[in-house]
């Protein structure tokens, strides 16, 4: 009961037809049949086929010239279109509509036992027209040929709209009776709203990726002062509105910004020609006719044209008298495709074969100035009857590059696959609940089977995205003289939307022919750049790429401001670029000194190791657990060297090791410590005698807490290397005249991990030794462990604020200088007090005075 509420607007555009009213609802009105199915008004379908599922199609047969009359005050007109000028290239798209649909009925494999039939309608390029077609399509033809009362065949779909303003309208109409259609020419962005068109498809890509391309290719030809143009339409709305959004950020400026209303005015016209060279224009041709007629008049030449999908290629203006003032013109046509049939069946169009067609017969008028019958009111001359196909008619039989037409050919296809796969579904193998399949007379279903559909035509797989948006690719196309002094479209690049960004544009540029017969790129900008010897002033309140040129007062030759590469920077007098400085810990004066004091930490770290290993039989030694001691100078050893990593250009290797066999001697360092302390606090804390605890940390165990300590540590480290290790990389934003070499951590968690297990295990091993530290004995080590971890936990807690506020090359000094601060805190702390003994106090070198009992 939908139609219901579309009474007064239907009323409205004259084309209450077929009213399917039932009686419960209006038992006053209702005639004891139970249905009124009254047609107000006809529209009859300019082609028709009968079959068992019938497409319909609307293509705008006619440019819309003016506009009807909208007068609501008395019923309107049947529609006609024949005061406006016909369109043999919309009429061709209709003819490969109807090909396609011969060709399915003819092949065996798709839908076999069932017949497509089609309706054909003019919407005559305006959306009221279009919608009275659409009601057409759904009424019927007499009362009892409408899917909606009873009888007739199902309507499957509607193949259409052209433009996106009709379609609008058409999928509004169309929406409640969940009928899909296809449109092979409306790309209007807006269409990916699916909750507003949830029926709508289309076999042209969004325009979202035309902007795209159009953006690309004005900031590739630098041109940064560009006019843009568009028709009063959806289409023109949505496609500026996406082009400014793609500009936004670049260098190109947007001179003016103009429409051309839908009620041609000569005055505003005029007023749009204006300064830019370079105009970008969203319409179609035939809102574009009375706009370059008066352009021509004005006999402006050069300008030159950007053309949107819609009109680049145009036949109409492939005429001679156009190519002064088009010539040149570069867009973006959409994807072109083959239909091996199409150029004989076009052929086979004529008054002969449809004698009582008023299509055919405007189209002879419009290909061959004559009229095919006598009886028409036409001025016409009669035509002769010889009148053959003449190839040059482009307009209707050029189809060496369908495009539209290859649009709609593809569409047909996907209905008839579509219905194919519903029709053909076994029952328990199909996409429903339980593997069931759709009835074929639920019209529900069938859109599910369009949005799956993929097929493959001439090559090209063609399928819906989620958006029933399809694949995103463009030819460029650059209007060039023919060999008769007529225009010739010529391909000359291409815009694949699904390459990655940077990539899509390809053009040939040595192949594109200018405005004005230009074998050079025209300059389209407000002010020229600058002359040596002058310098660029803004002007308040225009835009960027508008300046005045002031001269210099002093004598300095300045050539034109370009951005410096990448890599380089302007000298101090912004004359010449030059090669930015790269600085990273080199081999410098900060280099050498942390070098040499790394150097001489690990040496003096092996000379105790040493002094340790020749008095390893002394009491000192032996009582502080000798094999750790061992240990940890081997570790400290390792931690002095670490730090050379850090210094010298980084690379894929230095990175990766540089925190990596840092975070592991260090956490080994410490396990070593706080296995220690470990021991120290377990022997003396044993208070029963029969518990010894000590059985449980013994030298076996000692090196199992060890190696679990790093290993953890490993295992963080393994963990970082595999998914985000650190890789060398340039910062250029912490000073923009300089290059810094720095190791980007990969993983900032990873890195923090890695410090902060550190600290864990620095803190646990400060608390155990502090617990430690008042144990009886004259040589309590847990005393200097509590003030080496001080020490260290001091200096990493340092570490971190100035490892944040360093730049790069700073931040690896920080890093190294806290390596080794921290290394040579240990390796006092913990060993100096010994080494003292050993070397210069041996007389206490005894297990009693060690263990404090010398003076009982
Ligand atoms: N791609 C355009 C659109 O979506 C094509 C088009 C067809 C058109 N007919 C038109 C644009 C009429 C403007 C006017 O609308």
């Amino acid at each position: 009961m939908h139609l219901l509420t579309f009474l007064p607007l239907l009323y409205h555009v004259g084309i209450l037809t077929l009213v399917y009213i039932q009686t419960s609802n209006f038992t006053s009105s209702a005639t004891s049949a139970g249905k009124v199915c009254i047609l107000q008004n006809s529209f009859e379908p300019g082609f028709i086929a009968e079959g068992d599922y019938i497409i319909a199609g609307i293509f705008p047969l006619h440019y819309n010239q003016e506009m009807p009359d909208l007068n609501c005050t008395y019923k309107p007109p049947p529609v006609k279109c024949n005061g406006h000028r016909f369109d043999p290239r919309a009429f061709r798209w209709a003819q490969t509509m109807r090909l396609a649909v011969e060709e399915v009925n003819q092949n065996l494999e798709l839908l076999p036992n069932y017949t497509l039939g089609y309706k054909i309608f003019d919407s005559c390029a305006y959306p009221l027209t279009g919608q009275r077609a659409a009601m057409a399509v759904l009424n019927g033809m007499s009362e009892d040929d409408s899917p909606m009362c009873s009888g007739a065949s199902p309507l499957l779909a509607v193949i259409g709209e052209s433009g996106s303003a009709q379609s609008i309208v058409v999928s509004r109409i169309l929406q409640p009776f969940q009928i899909p259609m296809i449109s092979y020419f409306s790309s209007c962005a807006c269409f990916t709203d699916r909750t507003k068109y949830p029926t709508f498809f289309r076999v042209i890509p969004n325009d979202d990726y035309q902007v795209k391309a159009i953006a690309q290719l004005l900031v590739r030809f630098n041109w940064t002062w560009v006019g843009v143009v568009r028709g009063d339409h959806e289409y023109g709305r949505f496609a500026v509105q996406g082009l400014m959004r793609e500009l936004q950020g670049t260098s190109v400026c947007v001179a003016y910004q103009e429409m051309i209303p839908l009620l041609y005015n000569q005055q505003r016209a005029l007023e749009i020609i204006s300064l830019a060279r370079v105009v970008v224009v969203f319409s179609a041709e035939g809102e574009m006719t009375p706009f370059l007629r008066d352009y021509m008049k004005q006999n402006i030449t050069g300008i030159q044209w950007v053309a949107s999908e819609a009109w680049v290629t145009a036949s109409v203006f492939t005429g001679k008298e156009y190519y002064p003032y088009l010539g040149g013109t570069v867009g973006f046509g959409i994807r072109k495709g083959y239909i091996s049939r199409l150029s004989n069946y076009l052929e086979t169009v004529n008054p002969q074969r449809y004698p009582n067609n008023m299509l055919v017969k405007e189209l002879w008028e419009a290909l061959y100035g004559c009229s095919p019958s006598l009886s028409s009111a036409s001025q016409l001359p009669p035509c002769s009857g010889q009148e053959s196909p003449l190839k040059q008619h482009s307009a209707y039989l050029n189809t060496s590059s369908p495009r539209v037409a290859y649009n709609v050919y593809k569409a047909v296809y996907a209905i008839a696959h579509s219905l194919h796969n519903l029709l053909m579904c076994q029952p328990g193998s199909g996409p429903f609940k339980n593997q069931s399949c759709a009835q074929s007379d639920n019209v529900l279903p069938w859109q599910y089977y369009l949005q799956e559909v993929k097929f493959i035509i001439a090559g090209e797989e063609v399928n819906f995205d989620l958006k029933g948006d399809s694949i995103p690719y463009y030819d460029i196309i650059n209007w060039q003289r023919g060999t008769s002094g007529n225009i010739e479209f010529v391909n000359v690049g291409l815009f694949d939307g699904t390459k990655p960004a940077g990539e899509e544009l390809v053009i040939q540029e040595d192949m594109i022919m200018w405005a004005g017969d230009q074998s050079e790129v025209p300059v389209s900008v407000c002010s020229a750049s600058c002359l040596p010897g002058s310098r660029k002033a803004v002007r308040r309140g225009e835009p960027v790429c508008c300046f005045d040129c002031v001269p210099l007062s002093l004598n300095l030759s300045i050539t034109k401001c370009t951005f410096c590469p990448e890599d380089f920077w302007s000298n101090k007098d912004r004359t010449a670029c030059i090669a930015k400085k790269v600085e990273f810990l080199a081999y410098d004066s900060l280099g050498i000194a942390l070098t040499v004091t790394s150097v001489v930490g690990a040496c003096l770290t092996i000379v105790v190791l040493a002094v340790f290993f020749y008095h390893r039989n002394t009491a000192i030694v032996r009582i502080n657990n000798s094999e750790l001691s061992f240990f940890i100078l081997f570790a400290l050893t390792l931690c002095f060297l670490c730090s050379l990593v850090f210094i010298g250009e980084p690379t894929f290797w230095s990175c990766m090791l540089r925190h990596t066999v840092f975070s592991i001697t260090f956490s080994l360092c410490i396990s070593c410590i706080l296995g220690k302390t470990l021991v120290v606090l377990a022997a003396f804390t044993a208070t029963r005698p029969g518990e010894n605890i000590m059985k449980w940390l013994g030298p076996k165990q000692q090196r199992a807490i060890i190696f679990s300590c790093t290993l953890v540590q490993v295992v963080i480290c393994g963990a970082w290397l595999i998914d985000a290790h650190p890789y060398p990389s340039r910062n250029t934003k912490y000073e923009r005249s300089k290059i810094i070499l720095e190791c980007s951590v990969g993983s900032s968690l990873a890195f923090w991990c890695v410090l902060g297990y550190i600290g864990l295990q620095a803190c646990l091993c400060f608390v155990l030794a502090f617990l430690a530290r008042k144990l009886p004995g004259n040589f309590n080590e847990a005393k200097f462990i509590t003030f080496s971890m001080l020490i260290f936990c001091a200096v990493w807690l340092a570490f971190i604020p100035a490892y944040i506020s360093s730049p790069g090359n700073y931040a690896d000094a920080v890093e190294s200088f806290a390596i080794l601060a921290s290394s040579f805190g240990l390796l006092f702390c913990l060993f100096a007090p010994k080494c003292y003994i050993i070397l210069l106090k041996p007389e206490k070198n005894t297990k009693q005075h060690l263990m404090g009992k010398e003076k009982k």
